[in-house]
């Protein structure tokens, strides 16, 4: 209901997973470039975690649309299914629908679909969204799909992305082979401080058209402390930041104002909150914010 008022022609915090919103943090730019690394050059098993929030699925969409006439992907969204039914949908979004209720059957399918994809001199990737829910049995069936080769290359590279338990899962000694396949690891981390600055200001630009962030020119600013305690609470998590900046901004709205001041931001912060409650998530040792620290995706 602010859009007009702020010139804006769709919502700029919006939780949907929309890839034309897609910012290139440092973290999400070295993921993204070794996301396509390993599709081009088919690695097999890439491993893609992080946090609740953090842009996995995000950046996966971004991922498939910048891919996608070179590479046939399969993107699987509910992993909680069972083995076969995991084959049978990996086919079906292929566009490769198999008849068979065997493993045995469905992968058949599968290999006969790869090898007429590479004659035909294309790539395949499979993409399994909220992997940390796969079951030990889900997982071995996939490490037998990345055994569908030929003499020089991998018929399908297969995504993995989930939270870090996903992580802690592919060390438990009955996934150890599959765990010594992954040749790819990314870790998406949560924004840093400059970086959370520079979110808001993206998506209200791509909410907005271009220049829809120059003050003189309409639309909002969002002033320093007002981004600094926005900071504090969201922990630099963009659905946080979403959730909070969305509230800040109908709060502005609501005053007819182009500022949002950090009083804005914690009432925004209560609405979402609770009055009483401080959600400021906790983040884990390993997702703190390390300002300008390391690369977030070694690759074994
Ligand atoms: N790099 C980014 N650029 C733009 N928006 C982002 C980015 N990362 C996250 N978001 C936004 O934050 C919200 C959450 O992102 P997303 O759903 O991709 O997170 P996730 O890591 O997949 O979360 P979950 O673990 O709950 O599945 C979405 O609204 C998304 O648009
Ligand atoms: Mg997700």
């Amino acid at each position: 209901m602010y859009l007009s008022f702020y010139n804006l022609r769709t919502e700029p915090f919006n939780m949907t997973p929309d890839p034309r919103f897609l910012f290139l943090s440092r973290h999400h730019e070295i993921a993204l470039a070794s996301l396509i690394y390993g599709i081009q050059f088919r690695k097999g098993f890439i491993a893609l975690t992080g946090e609740v929030g953090t842009g996995k699925s995000t950046l996966c969409r971004a991922l498939v649309s910048k891919m996608k006439k070179d590479v046939d992907f399969s993107v699987v969204l509910n992993p909680l299914l069972s083995v076969e039914g995991m084959l049978k949908a990996i086919n079906q979004d292929f566009g490769n629908p198999i008849d068979s209720r065997s493993m045995d059957g469905q992968i058949e399918g599968l290999n006969q679909f790869l090898l007429q994809k590479l004659a035909k001199g294309r790539n395949a990737a499979l993409l399994i969204d909220e992997a940390h829910t796969l079951s030990v049995q889900a997982l071995e069936a996939l490490r037998i799909l990345s055994n569908l080769e030929t003499d020089q290359s991998k018929l399908v590279q297969i995504l993995l992305v989930g939270q870090p338990e996903l992580e802690a899962k592919l060390t438990q000694t009955e996934l150890r082979q599959l765990n010594q396949r992954i040749s790819i690891r990314c870790r998406l981390e949560p924004l840093g401080a400059t970086e959370t600055r520079t979110y808001v200001y993206h998506r209200l630009s791509v909410a907005g058209g271009q220049g829809s962030v120059s003050f003189g020119k309409r639309c909002v600013v969002f002033e320093d402390p007002a981004l600094e305690f926005l900071y504090k609470i969201s922990q630099g998590v963009p659905r946080l930041i979403n959730l909070y900046c969305d509230r800040a901004l109908l709060q502005a709205f609501a005053q007819r104002q182009r500022v949002v001041t950090k009083a804005m931001m914690q009432e925004a912060r209560k609405d979402v909150d609770g009055v009483t409650g401080p959600s400021a998530p906790k983040i884990s040792k390993s997702l703190s914010w390390k300002g300008k620290g390391g690369s977030s995706c070694p690759s074994s």
